[in-house]
């Protein structure tokens, strides 16, 4: 293992007593992430209120960084508390507008917000966890307004092809759920032609949990009204004014309340440690982790579903009582998680071929204690 991540997996102490694989469900938060809240709750231990005006700079601090990170502006940025509700927020805009293209794969915060609101669904099917374009195309009728899609399957580890589907969708509205990408793969919402995306927090970007992101494309703000209103989404929530709705012309508008700093604080550590590592470097590192677990897995004899050539940080593969097998790697320190067909190991970049390996060998070793 080079220096630079050897330094780098000093910020993770869990690497000290366990084999942590399972970001796909939630990662650990780095050194510095721990310290953003920790020094947020000794603000709040010391001045409480008095810091108020210095929050409101530093959230919009971190609403720049959280743009950049998906090549977006900071006017197109909202913060909300989860995935699900970032994609019910996009589903109250859009499910009047026609059709909605997804697929059997999807996690149910893609899906289930639509059916909600009784939208016109229409399903592509997966293969083995697959979202092939081939298929895609076939279902993209004049009927169908929106595309509501996982940039990562959760359940495969299948990445999609968001720049070609970008092209594809022609005048139709772009949905990414991008929660299992972000925070291990580079983000682009110009290069996808996204129109709306939503993410949580405590995955790939390690920042815990409580807090998500919303990007509504700038001319989507313009023409679709959010759901819902309060006194922090007017233009000057300081008056205090209880008659008027004067409604803040950027995505702030879809926060109602007062802001959730200590997450959103933590969100902005954790972009910053991503940052200044490279997001180049890390979806490097996480790609050969993964083509690392998809080779040693095949190659002890295992069926890996995901597919090389739609690669993430996420591999699954077939494995019987699945369940089972999760618990007892967890009984000695090796987190992995039951998902799909059988057992998904999700690496991210201070993790090591040497863990992959123990992972592995450990399994084997399960399977010759039952033969
Ligand atoms: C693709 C995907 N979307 C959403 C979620 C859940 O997100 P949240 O709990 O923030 O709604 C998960 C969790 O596994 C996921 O894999």
């Amino acid at each position: 293992m080079s220096s630079f991540w050897q330094k780098i997996r000093s910020d993770f102490p869990i690497t000290k007593r366990t084999v942590y694989l399972d970001h796909a469900s939630a990662g650990p938060v780095p050194r510095p992430v721990a310290e953003a809240y920790q020094r947020y709750a000794q603000t709040h231990l010391e001045r409480a209120d008095a810091s108020w005006p210095e929050w409101v700079v530093q959230r919009e601090q971190v609403r720049r960084q959280a743009a950049a990170f998906i090549n977006a502006k900071p006017e197109e940025i909202a913060f909300t508390t989860s995935t699900s509700h970032g994609m019910n927020l996009i589903a109250e805009l859009l499910a009047g507008e026609g059709k909605v293209l997804t697929n059997t794969a999807e996690f149910p915060s893609t899906t289930l917000p639509w059916l909600w609101r009784k939208a016109d669904l229409v399903w592509q099917k997966d293969e083995d966890g697959r979202v092939l374009l081939e298929g895609l195309k076939k279902k993209l009728t004049p009927g169908v307004r929106t595309v509501a899609a996982s940039w990562v399957q959760y359940a495969s580890g299948y990445r999609q092809d968001l720049e070609t589907l970008g092209r594809l969708k022609k005048g139709r509205y772009l949905v990414v759920n991008a929660t299992q990408g972000l925070g291990a793969l580079q983000a682009d919402v110009e290069k996808w032609q996204a129109d709306f995306l939503c993410t949580n927090s405590y995955k790939w970007l390690m920042a815990g949990y409580g807090c998500g992101l919303l990007y509504v494309r700038e001319k989507w703000l313009k023409k679709f009204k959010p759901q819902g209103a309060g006194w922090r989404s007017m233009q000057h929530p300081e008056r205090m004014d209880n008659r008027k709705l004067d409604l803040r012309s950027d995505a702030g508008r879809y926060e109602w309340g007062c802001p959730g700093f200590p997450v959103i604080f933590a969100l902005g550590a954790a972009l910053k440690y991503l940052k200044d590592i490279g997001m180049e470097r890390i979806e490097k590192r996480v790609l050969e982790l993964s083509a690392f677990a998809q080779e040693r897995l095949s190659a002890a004899g295992f069926e890996v579903i995901s597919a090389p050539e739609a690669r993430s940080a996420i591999t699954v593969f077939r494995y019987p009582n699945a369940q089972r097998a999760a618990k007892k790697l967890l009984a000695r320190g090796i987190y992995v998680s039951a998902r799909g067909p059988g057992l998904r190991v999700a690496p991210h970049f201070y993790n090591t071929f040497e863990e992959i390996d123990v992972f592995i060998q450990k399994l084997l070793g399960f399977q010759r204690a039952r033969e």
